[in-house]
Order: structure tokens, then sequence, then C-alpha cells
């Protein structure tokens, strides 16, 4: 007995399945193309992706099942966004006064701006604040094309405001429709308190802030700001050991404005991923390759950053690393919610085709989070997570900017936007 559709999306002029498992090399360049698909789905899971004859083939309909109406548009799987910062109160277009002027990013984060700025307002604010911005956000993020996003934690430095953080993380999850993973970022900078004594904040938060966590649940990743001037390579290995050790996988910021040698930390601990890289070293780009590690890009940054400079994306691709790209929505270095913005950055200065970052954004960066096995494509038994897009084909995803291209959301088999 075939099963029955709940939903079948049909009409697909160009579908994109992202199929086949994590991506490198020249696994990159295909997205799973299908000509005229369709799309099954019940109990929120996928049952058929594919040609729209094999899919009216492996499954019935009754007369609850719901059909939508693709207008020949394309189809993907729903973007995953695999590195954020969404969680915070305040905004910082101040900075770009600064920026403009010549003060670096370090510099104004030296000064007590920056990160240390965006604490400040979200210790002051309470939880409803910063619950209604970060929906907003969030409501925002969905409406591009996000179905998933990682959000982490990192704009309290302290124990409590830490924890405080993720709780919030918890809730928006559970009340809203993007699926949320979070993770904890407690060495995202030296709090002011503790601004002459650095390794008595990494003790605070290898000693008290992650036991917590973890003892709580309250976050699948441990990552760290790895870079001059933040936390070195040393305090580094030290915050993700002890993370390891309570069954916190290591993520971290990794060679974003200098080379650090954080590629070739992240693949020594084994890091789920390792992200930014823009100063990533030869050696530290095959120890990467070895270890298996996501190398997660993050374009909308190096272009906010205004550097000049963007991740070697081909040299990871190369060297058989599985590349994802992802938004690093934050209040100061990517003030933008929405991953669909950075693919055409993606292409023209990764240089990445559009197949290439479509598979980036959604399958390894599944892979990113380790979900691989659950979501970030559209086969069956994976979340019924996609996008119908007004769009002709995957190209013009990466050719027509600075609109939003989503004309529908479907999340876990139900239309959300
Ligand atoms: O990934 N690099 C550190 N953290 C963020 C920036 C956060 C902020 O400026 O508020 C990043 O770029
Ligand atoms: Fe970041």
């Amino acid at each position: 007995m075939q099963p029955c559709a709940e939903l079948i999306v049909h009409n697909i002029g160009r579908l994109a399945t992202c199929a086949g498992g994590v991506k490198r090399g020249r696994q990159m360049m295909d997205a799973g193309m299908v000509t005229g698909g369709a799309v099954a789905a019940a109990g929120g899971k996928i049952l058929a992706a594919g040609s729209e004859g094999e899919v009216r083939r492996a499954v019935n309909t009754d007369g609850r099942t719901k059909f939508i109406d693709a207008r020949g548009g394309l189809v993907t799987p729903g973007l995953v966004d695999c590195h954020t910062h969404l969680l915070y109160a305040g905004s910082r277009e101040k900075e770009l006064a600064w920026k403009l002027a010549g003060r670096s990013y370090l510099e104004i984060l030296a000064a007590g701006g920056g990160i240390l700025s965006t604490v400040r307002e979200t210790r002051r604010a309470g939880d409803e604040v910063i619950l209604s911005e970060t929906g907003k956000r969030l409501d925002r993020a969905l409406a591009h094309g996000t179905t998933t996003a990682e959000v982490k934690s990192g704009y309290g430095l302290s124990v409590d405001e830490e924890l405080r953080a993720l709780r919030l993380i918890r809730r928006l999850g559970d009340a809203r429709p993007v699926s949320l993973v979070p993770t904890f970022l407690g060495a995202h900078a030296v709090p002011e308190e503790y601004k002459d004594e650095p390794d008595r904040y990494v003790d605070l938060v290898c000693l008290e802030m992650i036991p917590r966590v973890a003892g709580e649940n309250l976050a699948r990743f441990n990552d760290v700001f790895c870079e001059e001037g933040v936390f070195t390579g040393e305090q580094s290995r030290r915050v993700l050991k002890t993370g390891l050790a309570h069954g916190l996988k290591p993520k971290i910021h990794a060679d974003e404005l200098a080379g650090g040698g954080g590629a070739e930390l992240a693949a020594e601990l084994g890091a789920v991923s390792a992200d930014h890289l823009l100063h990533a070293s030869p050696g530290g780009i095959r120890a990467l390759a070895a270890s298996g590690t996501v190398a997660v890009l993050l374009p909308g940054t190096a272009y906010y950053l205004a550097a000049g400079k963007y991740a070697p994306a081909r040299d990871f691709i190369d060297a058989g690393v599985p590349v994802a790209v992802a938004s690093d929505a934050n209040p100061g270095s990517c003030p933008t919610e929405s991953l669909q913005a950075v693919f055409n950055p993606a292409c023209l200065y990764l240089r990445l085709r559009p197949a290439e970052v479509l598979n980036a954004m959604t399958v390894n960066a599944a892979a990113a989070l380790g979900l691989a096995d659950q979501l970030g494509s559209l086969e069956a038994g994976k979340s019924a997570d996609l996008v119908i897009w007004d769009a002709p084909n995957l190209d013009y995803l990466g050719y027509h900017f600075g609109v939003n291209l989503v004309r529908s959301v479907i999340k876990e088999g139900k239309q959300v936007v």
C-alpha cells in the first residue's frame, strides 16, 4: 500500500533536491536538479520528491490531500542558516560612521564598543524585549526562506546571562516554525569586568558556565571566538576541550581577521565546523579535509567588514572540505537575518556556482549542525521543509539581488509563508 500524501507541491518548473548526502569537491556542483517535479509529504516528512510522474506513482491522495501549485517556479530545500547570533537586544548603526571614519572592528571592540555594546544592551533588556526583538528577526528569516537556524548565545557573558540567553533561544524555538539549534558561545568576548584578567574569565566559562549549560541540556554545540585580541589558541583549546568533556561538540570562529591556527585547532579537536576562515592556512585547509570538519563560510560578514578579503572557497572545495555558507546574522559584522541575501555575494565573491551555493546553504549546512540525516535535502524520510521561489531557475537566486524572491515556505509539511 502506498502512503497517503497530506501535501503535494506540483507544477514545479525546476526542482533542486540537493539529495545524496554531504557534498565535497565536484559533488558540490550537483544540486539534484529535476525538470517538472513534485514533492509529496505526510506527518511533517517527505514521502517522495522527483519528477511529477514518479511522485504521483509513489503516493496515494484522498480528499484531505492539500495541493500547492508552484506555478512553474523553482523549489529548493528550506535554507539552513548554520551560523547566527540572532538573540540580542538593541542595534549598532552608530558604528557605521565609525567604520567609515576608518576604525576597525577590533578597535571598536577594544574601546568597549562592538560586541560589548550589544552585551550592555542585552543585559539591560527584559526577557520580553529580547523575545519580541528576536522573534521579529526570526519571522523575517523565515519569510526569506530560512527554515532551520543555529542561534548562539554570547551577548550575556556572565553565568546567569548566558543561561538566560540559551533558555530564551529554547522558548523561541518552541514557539515558532523555524527550528532553532542552540550553541553556547560564552567565549565570544572578554566582558568589561574581566578586562584585565581574561584567564579568570576563561575559568568562569570552563568551571561554571559549561557544566551548567551541559547539565541543563541547553546547547548542542560549544563555540569560541579564537582571534588575536579576543581568545588565544590556548584559551580556545581549553574552552573547547572542556565542552567536549561535558558532551558539547566544538565549533569555532577561526581565522576571521587574521590567521591564528584556528583551522588547525578545529581539525585537532574534530570540530563539527570551523567558521569564517578568511585567513586559513594551506595546512589548516588540508587538516580540515582530513578531519571531515565542515568549513562554514560567511561572505555577508566579509562584505560588511569591507576589508576586501573573502575566504578562499575554491581551495576548500578542491581540498575536499565540505563547504557550507551561512549568514552570521548579528548586530555588528553582518546585520541581516536573510540567508537568501548572502546568495549573490557567495557567487560573486566566493566565486561559487549557484548549485554550490545551494548545497552549501542546505545539505552541507545541515551537516554543520549534525543534522544532515534529518533535513537539508528533499528526500523521502527527511523533514518536509521547502521553499517555492518566484524564480524560474537556480541561477536566478544568484542573479536577482536585494529583493525577497520567496513565494512560499513550507515547514514540516505546513505552509507557513
Ligand atoms: O561572527 N566574530 C565574532 N562574532 C560575530 C560578530 C558579533 C558582533 O559583532 O556582535 C561574528 O562576526
Ligand atoms: Fe559569528
